[in-house]
């Protein structure tokens, strides 16, 4: 059933104002559709109580940190953007696995988001919850329906501290339809997914700040040569390997190797490469080669998934 999302977002806005009352609250943002939803109804319901922010990991895109500020900025929502950035890298420092480094990112996010909750000292949290994410959670595939839990809170300890989930019933489409309602630019409403890990899904060994500027260069060509493509998701990886290449001065060196992996979906659970033209992929592979001096090999990933994800680790 189509939902009426002008309709949805009176109740939602209602129903935060009953909950939270006088007290206040916070909302992360990381810039998504869905936190961004939650967002702009957390503040339609609580205004200048509920205190938004941003968790700059440093596993971001290209500008976007300052990108999100700036959009909701506009919808005159302030973001107090919270920089992380050395406790990610030093989590991550000597991990090559790629479980150890989703569980390093997984366990100092959930410490940041946690110290930050407490330091706020609200009273409720608005999470972005969606449907889909419920139905995993029960099925023990995601965790992040129990994120006071994760985040070192009991909720039965008599702190009075509360969740809101705003778009709890509510599947990705809709999703997209509400934050147009609630005027967000297509650059959150049409946004390509980026997961939760951001860069260091895309970063083989191990991550640092240099090899993340690496694949965010990467990750910024491919996404600006195939804007307006119909793909699901186009973005670069930094390998682990070493390839050999030769400079202009005909000598050997070690360098570094880049995939561009741009699939078609529907919904992530499936893929398949994107035929992309061979002009298209020339002009990536010359910007790359270009902008990215230490690239030594460039391939274009062609597998499907499954057997393959989406994303590197
Ligand atoms: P895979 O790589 O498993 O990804 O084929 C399926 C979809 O999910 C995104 N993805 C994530 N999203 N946290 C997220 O929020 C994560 O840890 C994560 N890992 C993958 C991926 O970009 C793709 O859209």
């Amino acid at each position: 059933m189509r939902v009426d999302c002008k309709a949805f977002v009176r109740e939602q806005v209602e129903e935060i104002r009953r909950v939270v009352g006088e007290a206040t609250a916070i909302s992360a943002l990381s810039g998504g559709v869905d936190s961004s939803v939650v967002t702009v109804l957390g503040h339609l319901g609580t205004g200048k109580r509920m205190k938004v922010i941003f968790i700059d990991d440093g596993l971001m895109r290209q500008d976007e940190p300052r990108q999100v500020k700036s959009i909701f900025a506009k919808l005159g929502i302030k973001v107090q953007v919270l920089d992380a950035k050395k406790r990610f890298f030093d989590a991550f420092q000597g991990l090559t696995d790629p479980e150890e480094k989703r569980k390093a990112f997984r366990d100092t996010f959930y410490r940041v988001f946690g110290d930050a909750v407490r330091a706020s000292g609200a009273r409720f949290l608005l999470q972005g919850t969606i449907a889909p994410d419920i139905i995993e959670t029960k099925k023990g595939v995601k965790t992040q329906h129990n994120v006071l839990e994760q985040i070192g809170i009991d909720p039965t300890s008599g702190y009075g501290f509360g969740v809101v989930e705003p778009i709890k019933t509510l599947y990705k489409p809709d999703v997209r339809r509400v934050a147009k309602v609630l005027g967000l630019p297509p650059a959150i409403s049409q946004r390509m997914p980026f997961p939760g890990p951001g860069l260091s899904a895309r970063c083989m060994g191990e991550v640092t700040p240099e090899r993340i500027a690496i694949v965010r260069k990467a990750c910024l060509i491919v996404e600006q040569e195939m804007k307006g493509s119909r793909a699901f998701q186009t973005f670069g990886v930094l390998l682990a390997d070493r390839p050999t290449g030769i400079t202009k001065g005909g000598r050997r060196r070690e360098g570094d190797a880049i995939a561009i992996r741009c699939v078609d979906s529907e919904k992530a659970v499936l893929a398949t490469p994107t035929k992309v033209s061979w002009a298209k992929l020339m002009r990536m592979r010359d910007r790359i080669l270009k902008e990215i001096p230490t690239v030594t090999k460039v391939l274009y990933d062609l597998t499907p998934k499954p057997p393959s994800t989406i994303e590197y680790i």
